[in-house]
């Protein structure tokens, strides 16, 4: 089977491209080389490629904040650049990862499924639900997954850094550290995403909108606190604080917590994530 990955040396790329089946080609364009919101390079890049068996769309303007002023740069990664590549990648199935911020948040103390309406709140979300909006509308065969919150070895590379590496730098460098207690989410493994994605398409499970994240949820303060636990910091510097005391561009829903219909449960985040700082600090 041969793939065409865009956006495939990003965070999630990463474990994309450590979990890989044996059976699979992949193709992992450079942005340098094919910059998906440039239809010209994605024409010339599909002709030299030729028929592939899938493509797999990671690319992503992820800076959520930033987001609200750099208008042209999210919807060009996010939203044109998924309709070049299925103008130029015509028939050929689609994996588009999408976010729990296509959801407002107004369902709190229930999981969202794959069959509630989005209502996004901010300009990446509203992005990413127009990309997802373009794969439903031309293409047949695709894989729409919604995930949320995401931590890998290699950090995302828009943003810089994730969640786990900012308060594990924090904590290493003794600094208090205030965390919103009030916004809820389910964290996950870009490793265990990545395994999820490969199951999709290798026990071609029917196409369609999928949520995957690992199980359970958290606000972000909790998160913060299994981080210190689990790396060993005995005595941290770690607060709740309510979300009003920050003032971010964007909003965010305050519970964006994902549940699945069509997918089999993953491991626990708090599994996910003990592993996952292993592994980093025994590197
Ligand atoms: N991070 C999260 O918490 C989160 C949560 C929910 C959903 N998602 C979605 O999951 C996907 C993967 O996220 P991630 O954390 O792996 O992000 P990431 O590390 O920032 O990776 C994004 C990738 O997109 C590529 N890219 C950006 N602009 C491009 C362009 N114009 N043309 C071609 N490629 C471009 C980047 O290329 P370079 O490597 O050259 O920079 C990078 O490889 C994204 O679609 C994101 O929206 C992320």
């Amino acid at each position: 089977m041969k793939i065409v990955v865009f956006g495939g040396r990003g965070q999630l790329g990463n474990d994309v491209f450590l979990t890989v089946p044996k059976n699979v080609e992949l193709i992992v364009p450079l942005k340098e080389e094919v910059d998906v919101g440039n239809r010209d390079q994605v024409v010339r890049f599909a002709k030299k490629v030729g028929s592939v068996d899938f493509v797999f769309y990671l690319a992503g303007y992820v800076k959520v904040d930033l987001a609200e002023e750099e208008l042209y740069e999210v919807f060009k990664v996010n939203t044109f650049g998924i309709k070049n590549v299925i103008e130029f990648f015509y028939t050929t199935p689609v994996v588009y990862i999408s976010t729990d911020y296509v959801f407002d948040g107004s369902k709190e103390g229930e999981p969202y499924y794959e069959d509630d309406i989005p209502n996004p709140i901010n300009i990446y979300g509203i992005s990413k639900y127009a990309g997802e909006l373009i794969v439903k509308s031309y293409v047949n065969k695709y894989y729409i997954v919604r995930t949320a919150s995401l931590f890998g070895k290699l950090p995302s590379k828009g943003k810089g850094t994730n969640f786990v590496y900012t308060i594990l730098n924090k904590l290493e460098n003794n600094e208090t550290i205030k965390v919103v207690n009030d916004v809820f989410m389910s964290p996950t493994y870009t490793f265990d995403l990545a395994k999820s994605i490969w199951e999709l398409v290798e026990r071609q499970y029917p196409y369609g909108v999928y949520h995957i994240t690992n199980s359970g949820y958290c606000s972000w303060y909790e998160f913060a606190k299994y981080i210190a636990q689990y790396a060993g910091f005995v005595e941290s510097k770690i607060y709740p604080v309510s979300s009003m005391e920050f003032s971010a561009k964007a909003k965010r829903p305050k519970w964006s917590v994902l549940g699945s219909r069509n997918f089999p449960q993953i491991r626990g985040w708090q599994q996910a994530l003990k592993e996952f700082i292993e592994s980093i600090l025994h590197k």
